[in-house]
């Protein structure tokens, strides 16, 4: 990637829609953040996320729904970015089983939206984006048994509707490519955490069980695996993929897709010990949490377990962060961060 590239993050105030942005303006990069700042979650941790990265004098804030094409054009021209970072969606597995139609809007309508501004990008002398980045998800693999899971094994049996709207991303942007040479990679996530991560995802939400004492849930009996990563390893992941447009297929399509995980599934009582030890030496706990052993829940998979040599053999990078490490940083923000809010009330 070169350092005059200009970037657009959708997503900008999410999770790793922050972390990808903080790397590139430490590089020098100027990037331009989109994001509705919907509550799914706790809007204060967008919030500091936004803040965080509004300090950066190279970053400018555009609060905006992905679904209004009209607004998203105009973005795209007042910044004219050479590459686009998709990352905005309607995320988790459980919530789309009740509440379908923000999935609809953020990853359907949202993700055509996008494409259709990248088509359009240099219309009348605009500037064309020269790659296109998405964020899939390690769910397309649904109910799939052949483990490490592989980019080349069919993914058509979603188990959950997320699932079927990350699968269909990855087509919708296949189809793009080929029809208006719109260079694309999609990227499969395995479960991402760390510090200023996503309070509904299992690491966030079982933390904040602990601190109240109150009971947590291991469905599946905690006999479910997760190939867990860290979410710096994801950024350099992303930055290597960015630098480098895929080359045309057998059919002139250029399009790819990659697994990003760390290749190393941990079971879920294993990740709640751990997590547990790293709570306690921050003493954010005292003692470790009460557990209930459910059954598995509709939506969920058994296990997730990425194959990810294609990215090896193509980028030279494997997620490395061991979850000892990385669980011990989110552990230490946790305690920062909720100590300070405790503070403030
Ligand atoms: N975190 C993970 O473990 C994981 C795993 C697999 C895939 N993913 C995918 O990676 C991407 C980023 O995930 P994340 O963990 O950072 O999630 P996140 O929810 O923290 O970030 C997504 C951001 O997009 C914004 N957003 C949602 N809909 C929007 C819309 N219509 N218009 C504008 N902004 C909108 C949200 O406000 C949020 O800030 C998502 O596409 C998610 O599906 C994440």
């Amino acid at each position: 990637m070169k350092k005059t590239d200009r970037v657009l993050i959708t997503g900008a105030a999410g999770f790793i829609g922050y972390y990808l942005a903080k790397r590139l303006l430490s590089q020098g990069i100027y990037v331009t953040g989109i994001d509705n700042m919907n509550d799914y979650y706790d809007v204060r941790l967008k919030e500091e996320r936004l803040s965080l990265l509004l300090s950066h004098t190279g970053f400018t804030f555009e609060k905006a729904d992905i679904s209004d094409g009209k607004t998203l054009g105009q973005i795209f021209q007042k910044s004219r970015p050479d590459i686009v970072v998709n990352l905005a969606a309607q995320a988790g597995v459980r919530y789309s089983i009740t509440h379908p139609d923000a999935y609809i809007s953020s990853n359907m309508v949202g993700f055509y939206q996008v494409l259709e501004a990248c088509r359009h990008a240099s219309d009348e002398g605009g500037h064309r984006v020269s790659h296109l980045l998405y964020a899939s998800s390690s769910s397309v693999y649904g109910a799939n048994k052949k483990v490490p899971y592989s980019t080349a094994d069919q993914a058509d049996h979603p188990v959950s509707l997320y699932a079927a709207t990350k699968k269909s991303n990855e087509l919708l942007a296949y189809a793009y490519s080929k029809l208006y040479g719109i260079p694309a990679t999609g990227l499969r996530f395995f479960t991402v955490y760390g510090p200023l991560g996503r309070p509904d995802m299992a690491y966030f939400s079982f933390t904040q069980k602990m601190v109240k004492q109150e009971t947590i849930s291991l469905f599946n009996y905690g006999d479910m695996y997760r190939d867990f990563t860290y979410v710096e390893d994801i950024v350099t992941g992303i930055v290597n993929v960015m630098g480098k447009a895929p080359a045309p297929d057998a059919d002139g399509v250029c399009h790819k897709l990659y697994n990003i995980g760390n290749s190393s599934p941990e079971s879920l009582l294993s990740f709640v010990e751990t997590l547990e030890k790293c709570l306690m030496k921050e003493g954010v706990i005292q003692e470790p949490a009460k557990k209930e052993f459910l059954p598995m829940q509709p939506g969920d998979v058994y296990q997730t377990y990425a194959d990810v040599s294609d990215l090896e053999r193509d980028f030279g990078f494997k997620p490395k962060t061991p979850l000892e490490e990385g669980l011990a940083k989110f552990a230490h923000w946790y305690g920062d961060f909720y100590g300070r809010e405790k503070e403030r009330r």
